[in-house]
């Protein structure tokens, strides 16, 4: 069988998908994960990929999930940590905390076991392997209400680094891209909103919100033997956002 096995988290939608149905137009073959079983399926369906049901705020699913891949497709090459949530948004004082622990529990613990999953997988593997973090600019540019969700994205930022430097021994490469605002599911509502679509779009030198195609060539390249030489890197897709 041809092309590497790709694990997509959080594959059954927005970035994911389009992370997902890049990875197979390239000539992959792509694990569509993602705790809406059923969405994975369609997607999955789409790509002649395979799906799987994972929660990765859970560890034993997560473990379960990484081995049932190497199962139907063999051990995972290339790992994108992709699921993640924004579950609400307040200012730092008026957030309820079970708002930060959700965020904390997708974006933080799950990017951690799917990792830790993945890696141990790729080292007993011996064949190296590329891990690819889907953080936000707003790790690194505050917006008001948005704090919870800037921590989860700072620890990815981090987690990236020290992946990269444990795991550089082992052949495995760790990068992440962060985006500015795209338009997914995730964001649709925003984006119908005109003021907050223009609020939005004021902040961004480009003065265009992204399409998941802006991203998904920065994942493809990040993930491929071209970029053997970079691991640590949190490379922005932002119109120019942190510049100002
Ligand atoms: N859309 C943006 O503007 C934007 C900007 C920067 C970064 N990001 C990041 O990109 C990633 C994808 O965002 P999106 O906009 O495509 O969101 P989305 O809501 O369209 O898709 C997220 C997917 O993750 C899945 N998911 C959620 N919780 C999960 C869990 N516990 N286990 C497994 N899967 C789970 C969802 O079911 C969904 O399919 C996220 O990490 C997000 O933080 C998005």
């Amino acid at each position: 069988m041809s092309g590497r096995v790709v694990l997509v988290t959080g594959g059954a939608s927005g970035i994911g998908r389009a992370v997902a149905e890049a990875f197979a137009a390239a000539g992959d073959r792509v694990a569509v994960a993602d705790v809406d079983g059923a969405a994975a399926e369609r997607v999955a369906a789409e790509l002649d990929g395979v799906a799987v049901t994972m929660d990765v705020t859970d560890q034993a699913s997560v473990v379960a999930g990484v081995a049932e891949v190497a199962d139907r497709l063999g051990p995972v090459e290339v790992l994108v940590n992709n699921a993640g949530v924004v579950a609400g948004g307040g200012l730092l004082v008026d957030l309820p905390v079970e708002v930060l622990d959700t965020v904390l529990a997708v974006n933080v613990r799950g990017t951690f076991t799917v990792t830790q999953a993945v890696a141990t997988q790729m080292i007993e593997t011996g064949r190296g392997g590329s891990i690819v973090n889907i953080s936000s600019i707003g790790a690194r540019q505050p917006t008001a209400g948005m704090g919870h969700y800037e921590a989860t994205k700072a620890a990815v930022d981090a987690i990236t680094r020290t992946g990269a430097l444990e795991l550089a021994e082992h052949g495995i490469r760790v990068n992440a891209v962060a985006p500015g605002p795209v338009h997914t599911p995730l964001t649709a509502g925003l984006m119908e909103d005109p003021r907050a679509r223009a609020a939005w779009e004021s902040r961004i030198p480009l003065r265009k919100i992204a399409q998941t195609a802006d991203v998904t060539p920065l994942v493809l390249f990040l993930a491929s033997a071209a970029a053997g030489h970079i691991t640590g890197a949190v490379v922005q897709v932002d119109g120019g956002q942190l510049l100002v």
